[in-house]
């Protein structure tokens, strides 16, 4: 479907964001999933703005590597996370905490290198931030400069908002993470909506502290549909949400629970797209019988 014609309910935000500024950029605001095909310029932060003014939605996926990011790049996906859920998507933990710096930096610049169109925006890992502003910024720039990351990702409230200061004048564009922050999985007491009730208001002052700090978009995990409406509206940069019902400009999900290639349960707020566990698991059999039973490499795969 072309987002151009996907409506949603119209916001409060007076945004005005730039349209399109040279030749081949997408434009007017954001491409549809066709101009993919054609050489088309890159999905900049002011785009997003422009379809929260507008009323229109964009899609976001976590993408690790080369061939997820090419595959998600061609089907119009606007903006690539690499996230920290590599940790348990790539590396084998059982949760985001363990990733390092290290290890997500080569994931970026893969998924850099491979996505012509998408915003790549870039998580930095539990540990990397969180000590000081300097901090913050010495390892935003480490993304942007190492990583060729566009963008980065910080989990966390009104706390961070000196620090997303920092880095936006550092040059660094920050999109800020808020409701449920999986970095922060022991703090909160484990996976568990955020904003209920009362915590709604907590939630909206995060977000009005970080948009106001210069944080270009909020993100919103687990947090119920009504709550993250009531941010949205608040804020005049563009939501996105994870488990935070359809009010969000954006939505993201980790593309191994969308695509069904992740075993197990999965959250209330997944939808599986496919099931790549089923079809690979199928084609890894067949491929195992074929050679045990010396029918591959038949002679049109000799030479
Ligand atoms: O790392 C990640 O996949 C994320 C999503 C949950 C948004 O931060």
């Amino acid at each position: 479907m072309d987002i151009r014609n996907s409506s949603r309910p119209s916001t409060t935000a007076e945004v005005s964001a730039p349209g399109p500024s040279g030749p081949g950029l997408p434009g007017p605001g954001l491409p549809g999933p066709d101009a993919a095909k054609k050489p088309v310029g890159r999905i900049r932060i002011p785009h997003l703005q422009q379809a929260k003014a507008d009323g229109r939605r964009f899609a976001m996926l976590t993408a690790y590597e080369q061939y997820s990011a090419e595959i998600f790049d061609q089907a119009g996906i606007e903006v690539l996370l690499v996230g920290d859920s590599a940790s348990n998507n790539v590396f084998g933990n059982g949760n985001s905490l363990p990733v390092t710096v290290d290890e997500l930096l080569p994931l970026c610049r893969s998924v850099a290198r491979s996505a012509q169109r998408a915003l790549v925006v870039a998580d930095l890992p539990f540990g990397s931030y969180e000590v000081s502003v300097q901090q913050a910024v010495a390892t935003g720039i480490r993304f942007l400069k190492e990583g060729l990351a566009h963008a980065v990702k910080i989990e966390g409230g009104s706390f961070y908002a000196e620090t997303v200061r920092a880095m936006v004048q550092a040059g660094i564009p920050v999109m800020a993470h808020i409701g449920f922050t999986p970095q922060s999985e022991h703090a909160l007491g484990g996976y568990r909506v955020q904003g209920r009730g009362d915590d709604a208001q907590r939630l909206i002052e995060d977000a009005v502290a970080l948009a106001e700090a210069g944080a270009f978009a909020v993100l919103m995990e687990m947090v119920p549909a009504s709550t993250a409406a009531a941010v949205d509206a608040a804020v005049p940069v563009p939501t996105i949400g994870i488990g935070a019902g359809n009010a969000p400009t954006g939505q993201v999900l980790v593309w191994p629970d969308m695509a069904g290639l992740r075993g197990g349960k999965m959250a209330k707020f997944v939808k599986k797209y496919a099931d790549l566990r089923t079809s690979l698991s199928e084609a890894a059999k067949a491929y195992g019988e074929q050679v045990r039973s010396g029918q591959f490499p038949g002679p049109e795969h000799s030479f």
